[in-house]
């Protein structure tokens, strides 16, 4: 039994004895009946100093309670606030009238409060009585201060409920700072005259709003114990903090401050923390207490928390207004890096395509180049040690730079088998680039061969073939650039007139032996095919130049007949070639017959202007010729006293080499033979003709006016006749 209640007091007592998150010093009671204790207070041995011993008491009612008060005094404490308040109930002070003896009732008149400030905001002093006065007497920063208060009522006719203006009741504002606090109860008559509605005198400092004056207190005041809050701190200015060096009485995560108005300091947890100051302060764990504002994760830390955001997301700003944010997606990272991506790619393709544009024009090139019967060429450049150093297979871009991208402007002919560009390359030489027929795959390695042996040819009244190019799709011929233009426009153009019969015969002597060369001294036979004063281009010197081998074709040694097409100019196309199509060597003489005729007549080889006779320039000449009316077509200025038997004699042999049948027309080379011949005399007077070669000149005249036959056969004895003498004479010139 015995021990069962001693079991049950230790447990009430252990339930008073502080845990671990309450105020009170660890160990020590935290409660004393309803007041709970924070530290600085404390019982004995459980509080700061002597300032804060809370001494718990019972009381003697029934059931007894446990009562705290002040210190050692009777001053009972109802409230103790961590932040610095202190609720007291404290004795009102009372002077009554001591009916027995008459005097006033010295006893309860005096009331010391603690050192503690009383609260001048929440207190007021109050004075309740008719015949009544009372000090208020305590210090203030250390000097004495004292204020009062009185009241008096002759009856109660202007006594008022709650109106505490100085009849009946008064009540007085309490300064800042106010200590050690004392309150006396006076009366200036004993009560006299006004014991039967008011006997006493009471002056207390009561709450603000706990006391409400009632006319009924004049005569007996309910309650005898008023509630007073003070303000407590630490006092550092007793002589035992002071002979030390000071100590904050704060504890960890606490910061002491100064209140406004007491003297001391006191503690507060830093922010973040709580609990009590002045044994130290936890970290407040605003996470699990919804203190906390995040939207999605909260962490706490030591002192404050944060937020996290979920992934993906950022936390909106400070740390108070949690808003998880979508992440602000990075555009512009995005932007650049999509820029740059595309860009890269965009260089890529271009790279791509650019080399496989560059690798399908090198394919084409070289397709071309094959096609166009470049590896034959090169194997036969190789092999052939006759091809001169001069020749050169040329690439697509070197032409193409020296024609300035085949410009209109770089143009100088046009004729039926390609257009001439003139070019200057890169070592300043100016070449003739002719784009010539396209190439048949059939025909590449004709073509070739052509090229081959046109390469070979190398005589001063040639036009010299350079190289040419193969890559292109039309294979590309380079010449050498011949400045004069071309004979037809010497003998066609504006100054005609000046165009020196000396000069045509010597063009004539120059073209002949070029073609003659052609025909009889090539490894194979050349055949021009297109031999007409458009194709003699003369050099400054009026040097021709026999040019244009588009139509040409070699003439195996075993066929010296060559069946084709019919190519050639009208006015110039032999007769029999064009009946027969069987193409030979004399199919040139017949052209360079109407060339001759051409430079003895001035006219053109084709002439839709005259009469319909006169149409075919061979055949006019022919019937003129026929007719005795020679001079009458010669070119005007061309004949004079010297030269007459010369031109006869060129006439002549114009004549013969427009015989109709091939078989009757000198060889090239019996025309070379006889135009130097001629040309030769012009040039050395000295060379005599003797005057049996002027006879037979004659002679032949004669036979040639006299127009029998078709002359053809005739004159061909003459002219061999005249070869060999001249010949030999022009031999012994030199
Ligand atoms: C103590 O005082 C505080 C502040 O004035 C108040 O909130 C609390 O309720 C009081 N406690 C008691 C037991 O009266
Ligand atoms: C009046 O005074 C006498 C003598 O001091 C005392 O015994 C008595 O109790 C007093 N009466 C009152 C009401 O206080
Ligand atoms: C009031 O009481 C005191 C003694 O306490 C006495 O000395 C005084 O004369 C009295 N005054 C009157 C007006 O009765
Ligand atoms: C007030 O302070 C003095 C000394 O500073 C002390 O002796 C006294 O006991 C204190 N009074 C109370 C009510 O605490
Ligand atoms: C208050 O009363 C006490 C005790 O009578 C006294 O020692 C103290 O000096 C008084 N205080 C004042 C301010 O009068
Ligand atoms: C004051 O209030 C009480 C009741 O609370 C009442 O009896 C009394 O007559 C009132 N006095 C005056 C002056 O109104
Ligand atoms: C005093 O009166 C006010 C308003 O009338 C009321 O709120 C308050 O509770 C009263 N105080 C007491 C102690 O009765
Ligand atoms: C008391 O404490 C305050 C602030 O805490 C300080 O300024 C003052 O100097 C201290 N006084 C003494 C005597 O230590
Ligand atoms: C709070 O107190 C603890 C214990 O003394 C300490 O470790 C911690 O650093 C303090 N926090 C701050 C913010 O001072
Ligand atoms: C939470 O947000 C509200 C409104 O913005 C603010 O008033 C409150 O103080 C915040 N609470 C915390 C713990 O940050």
């Amino acid at each position: 039994m015995g021990f069962g209640r001693l079991l049950l007091q230790l447990v009430l007592v252990g339930a008073l004895i502080a845990p671990a998150t309450a105020q009170a010093k660890p160990g020590c009671l935290h409660l004393c009946g309803n007041v709970k204790i924070p530290y600085p207070f404390g019982m004995q041995g459980c509080s700061l100093n002597e300032d804060f011993l809370i001494t718990c008491k019972k009381t003697d009612s029934k059931p007894p309670q446990r009562q705290a008060f002040m210190g050692t005094s009777n001053i009972e404490v109802t409230n103790i606030t961590i932040d610095g308040e202190l609720q007291i109930k404290s004795w009102a002070s009372q002077s009554c009238h001591n009916a027995s003896t008459g005097e006033e009732d010295p006893i309860k008149s005096l009331l010391t409060l603690s050192n503690f400030t009383v609260s001048s905001s929440k207190n007021k002093f109050t004075v309740v009585g008719c015949d009544s006065y009372a000090y208020l007497r305590g210090f203030r920063q250390g000097k004495p201060y004292s204020a009062g208060c009185m009241s008096t009522c002759d009856s109660l006719d202007y006594v008022y409920n709650k109106s505490c203006a100085g009849s009946g009741c008064c009540q007085i504002e309490i300064p800042d700072g106010l200590y050690s606090v004392n309150v006396t109860a006076r009366s200036f008559n004993n009560h006299t005259g006004i014991l039967d509605f008011s006997p006493c005198t009471y002056a207390f400092i009561v709450e603000d709003e706990k006391f409400n004056f009632s006319s009924q207190y004049l005569k007996n005041i309910p309650q005898d114990k008023f509630p007073v809050i003070l303000e407590w701190s630490i006092d550092n200015t007793t002589n035992k903090e002071a002979s030390r060096r000071f100590s904050s009485a704060c504890g960890h995560n606490a910061t002491s401050y100064r209140p406004d108005n007491v003297p001391g300091y006191r503690c507060r947890c830093e922010e973040g923390y709580d609990g009590n100051p002045y044994l130290g302060c936890q970290d407040i764990d605003e996470c699990n207490k919804g203190l906390h504002n995040c939207s999605h994760q909260c962490i706490n830390l030591d002192g404050s928390y944060k937020c996290t955001c979920p992934k993906g997301y950022t936390e909106d700003g400070r740390n108070d207004g949690q808003r998880c944010t979508p992440h602000h997606f990075p555009y512009i990272i995005l932007a650049l890096g999509v820029s740059i991506g595309f860009l890269v790619l965009l260089v890529a393709i271009s790279w791509i395509f650019l080399f496989i544009r560059q690798r399908r024009l090198k394919e084409l090139k070289e397709k071309f180049f094959q096609k166009n019967g470049g590896l034959i060429l090169q194997q036969k450049l190789s092999m052939q040690h006759e091809i001169p150093d001069i020749f050169k297979i040329f690439t697509a871009e070197e032409l193409k730079e020296a024609t300035n991208n085949y410009d209109d402007s770089t143009i100088v002919g046009r004729g039926g088998f390609g257009t001439v560009y003139k070019g200057i390359l890169a070592d300043n030489r100016e070449v003739a680039i002719k784009k010539s027929i396209q190439v048949d795959e059939s025909q590449k390695e004709q073509f070739i061969n052509e090229v081959v042996v046109l390469c070979q040819i190398k005589h001063k009244n040639v036009v010299r073939l350079l190289g040419c190019c193969l890559e292109t799709e039309v294979p590309l011929l380079v010449y050498e650039f011949i400045t004069n233009g071309t004979l037809f426009k010497h003998v066609h153009g504006r100054n005609a007139s000046d165009f020196s019969w000396e000069t045509r015969l010597k063009i004539a002597a120059e073209t002949a032996g070029a073609l003659s060369y052609l025909h009889s001294e090539t490894s194979v036979p050349i055949v021009h095919r297109d031999v007409k004063t458009a194709n003699i281009l003369l050099d400054a010197n009026y040097t021709a130049k026999v040019s244009d081998f588009g139509a040409s074709r070699l003439v195996p040694l075993d066929e010296m007949q060559l069946s084709t097409i019919v190519q050639g100019t009208l006015g110039y196309l032999d007769p029999e070639y064009m009946r027969t199509s069987q193409l030979t060597e004399k199919s040139d003489v017949y052209s360079f017959g109407v060339v001759l005729v051409e430079l003895l007549t001035g006219r053109k080889a084709l002439c839709f202007d005259g009469p319909e006779e006169e149409k075919n320039l061979a055949m006019h000449f022919l019937s003129s010729i026929k007719g005795g009316k020679l001079f009458e077509i010669l070119q005007k200025h061309i004949v004079n006293k010297g030269n007459k038997e010369q031109v006869k004699e060129v006439a002549q042999l114009a004549k013969r080499c427009l015989c109709l049948n091939g078989e009757e027309r000198p060889s090239m080379k019996e025309v070379a033979t006889e135009l130097e011949g001629l040309h030769m005399i012009k040039m050395h007077p000295w060379v005599e003709v003797s005057t049996e070669e002027t006879e037979y000149l004659l002679a032949r005249e004669e036979s040639f006016t006299s127009g029998h036959g078709n002359g053809c056969i005739a004159s061909s004895a003459g002219f061999d006749s005249i070869k060999d003498h001249l010949v030999v004479s022009v031999g012994g010139g030199r």
